[in-house]
């Protein structure tokens, strides 16, 4: 039986980057995938294809709506949604392929099947033609990533009724799309099919976007959408969905108990994601879970109730995000080796795909207030910035809550263009305890959207913006 330092389950962002930095560190290492490609859901049916289809449909509403506004004039406008998944389809392929490359690079060992565990230290790898091969490793690093919740009121069919794993390829534009759950999966691709002209009705449990994140920065977010045709119905309960030819009846009750039947082509059902531990046997050689089912991990040190055993991303408790199960691989690989990983939750940014982009990092407004932290505001609208004038993209607002006797950050919020890109200053800045002040006296070039952020924080310093 082949020996390992480190096995990892799962070649996901969390899995492929802790394989990486354990080779690096000198580890021989393998990783199991049941998956042909790799890259796990993030590369294949995730954060990729879902940005490549958010960026074809930013073009075409580009396209129809505002190249106008620049003097430019086109001819008719059409949509080809088979090349648009074409083009996916290759981002896709190029990123995953671009995993396989980094495994060869790294020389760390690819198994393709179901990895299980037999015992401790020993994995069975079943192939798909039910061929199984045994490995066994000093440390397993769990990385088996999150699929999509079901619930029975809402039976996926994978055609009427779907998931993300579908929304990201229809092979037309649905008439009326029917979303379940106001998170970022509704939103994006109810961004993407709305855009391309399909009517988009959100049905959410909750009275509002984002959770806790703070709430007049999401009811901007929410104005914003409204403005470009989405359709939210807040504290609205779904109590099944019937396929009726080739169309589906939603039977919805609002807060009031009034009961509806909304009738739409499709349904999303995107209320959230569950881990993946079907077949891995981690119960059975006797590894702890959380209530939610996550495997549980000692804080900040991955380790499970098994001490040679560890889990990372989507698998355990925190945030689903690329960004966090990677940092959370490079972190256990740096343990496995002795050294002192680590990832800062405080500082890890949570960003919306939508047209105007939604980006935070750190605590909202009403966090705080729960919390009994006092803290200054300061704010700086997109329209006071000339580049997002030049951009003719008007729409939006950065909020720098910092504290109020310290001037530390506690928390940024953006709602604009580029605020995914704009988030990665607050991030750093959160890393090294900025101030709003740092912020606020560091040289931003002009004109860039990113001087938004630093009028904000003049204005949260001690209210000296200049330009708002
Ligand atoms: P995964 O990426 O889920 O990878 C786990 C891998 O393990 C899978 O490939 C699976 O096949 C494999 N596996 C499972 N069990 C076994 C087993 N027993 N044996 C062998 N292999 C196994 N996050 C962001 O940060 N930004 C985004 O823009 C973003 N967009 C998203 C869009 C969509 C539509 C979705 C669904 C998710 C998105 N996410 C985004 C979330 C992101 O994809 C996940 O947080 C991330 O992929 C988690 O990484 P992971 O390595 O923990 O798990
Ligand atoms: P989510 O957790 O973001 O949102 C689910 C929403 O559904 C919540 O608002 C919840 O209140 C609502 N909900 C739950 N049950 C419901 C019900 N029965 N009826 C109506 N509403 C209900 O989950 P989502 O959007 O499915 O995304 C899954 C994960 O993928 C998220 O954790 C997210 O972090 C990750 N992701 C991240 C992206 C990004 O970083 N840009 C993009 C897409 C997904």
């Amino acid at each position: 039986m082949e020996q390992y330092e480190v096995i990892v389950i799962g070649a996901g962002p969390g899995g492929y980057v802790a394989a990486i930095r354990a080779a690096q560190l000198g580890k021989k290492v393998a990783i199991i995938e049941k998956r042909k490609t790799l890259g796990g859901t993030c590369l294949n049916v995730g954060c990729i294809p879902s940005k490549a289809l958010l960026d074809s449909s930013e073009e075409y509403d580009k396209a129809k709506h505002k190249l106008g506004d620049h003097g430019i004039t086109i001819g008719s406008i059409k949509i080809d949604i088979k090349k648009m998944m074409d083009r996916k389809d290759k981002v896709v392929g190029e990123v995953t392929s671009g995993v396989d490359y980094l495994m060869k690079k790294n020389k760390i060992t690819r198994y393709l099947g179901l990895g299980k565990f037999v015992s401790k230290t020993e994995i069975q790898i079943t192939d798909d033609d039910g061929k199984t091969e045994n490995i066994s490793g000093t440390n397993i690093i769990i990385a088996t990533g999150s699929t999509p919740i079901e619930i029975p009121p809402l039976p996926v069919d994978g055609k009427n009724i779907i998931t993300s794993d579908h929304a990201i390829a229809l092979d037309s534009v649905p008439e009326h799309l029917i979303i379940v759950g106001a998170g970022v999966i509704g939103l994006e691709l109810g961004s993407v099919w709305g855009r391309l002209g399909a009517k988009a009705t959100i049905v959410e449990l909750l009275p509002r976007l984002f959770g806790t994140a703070d709430a007049a920065m999401a009811g901007l977010s929410q104005r914003i959408l409204e403005k470009q045709g989405m359709n939210f119905l807040f504290e609205t309960k779904v109590h099944g969905a019937k396929v009726k030819g080739k169309k589906v009846e939603v039977e919805i009750e609002d807060k009031e108990g009034k009961k509806t039947i909304l009738e739409g082509d499709k349904v999303l059902v995107s209320i959230g994601r569950r881990p993946n531990t079907d077949g891995l046997g981690a119960g059975e050689i006797g590894i702890e879970f959380t209530e939610r089912g996550r495997v549980k991990v000692k804080p900040n040190h991955f380790q499970t109730n098994i001490p040679n055993i560890y889990a990372i991303g989507d698998v355990i408790d925190g945030p689903m995000l690329a960004h966090k199960a990677e940092d959370e691989g490079i972190a256990v690989a740096e343990l496995i080796a002795g050294q002192f990983g680590h990832v800062n939750y405080r500082a890890i940014p949570s960003i919306v795909y939508t047209w105007p982009e939604v980006a935070w990092v750190g605590l909202g407004e009403e966090e705080l207030k729960a919390q009994g932290i006092e803290y200054k505001v300061g704010k700086s609208v997109f329209k006071a910035n000339a580049r997002a004038k030049a951009m003719n993209e008007p729409d939006g607002q950065v909020k720098v809550l910092a504290d109020k006797k310290t001037d530390k950050l506690l928390g940024v919020y953006i709602v604009g263009p580029r605020a995914s890109d704009m988030i990665a200053e607050a991030a750093v800045a959160f890393e090294f305890g900025a101030s709003a002040e740092d912020i606020a006296r560091s040289t931003h070039a002009h004109p860039t959207l990113s001087e938004i952020l630093r009028e904000a924080a003049m204005d949260a310093d001690a209210k000296w913006s200049i330009h708002s």
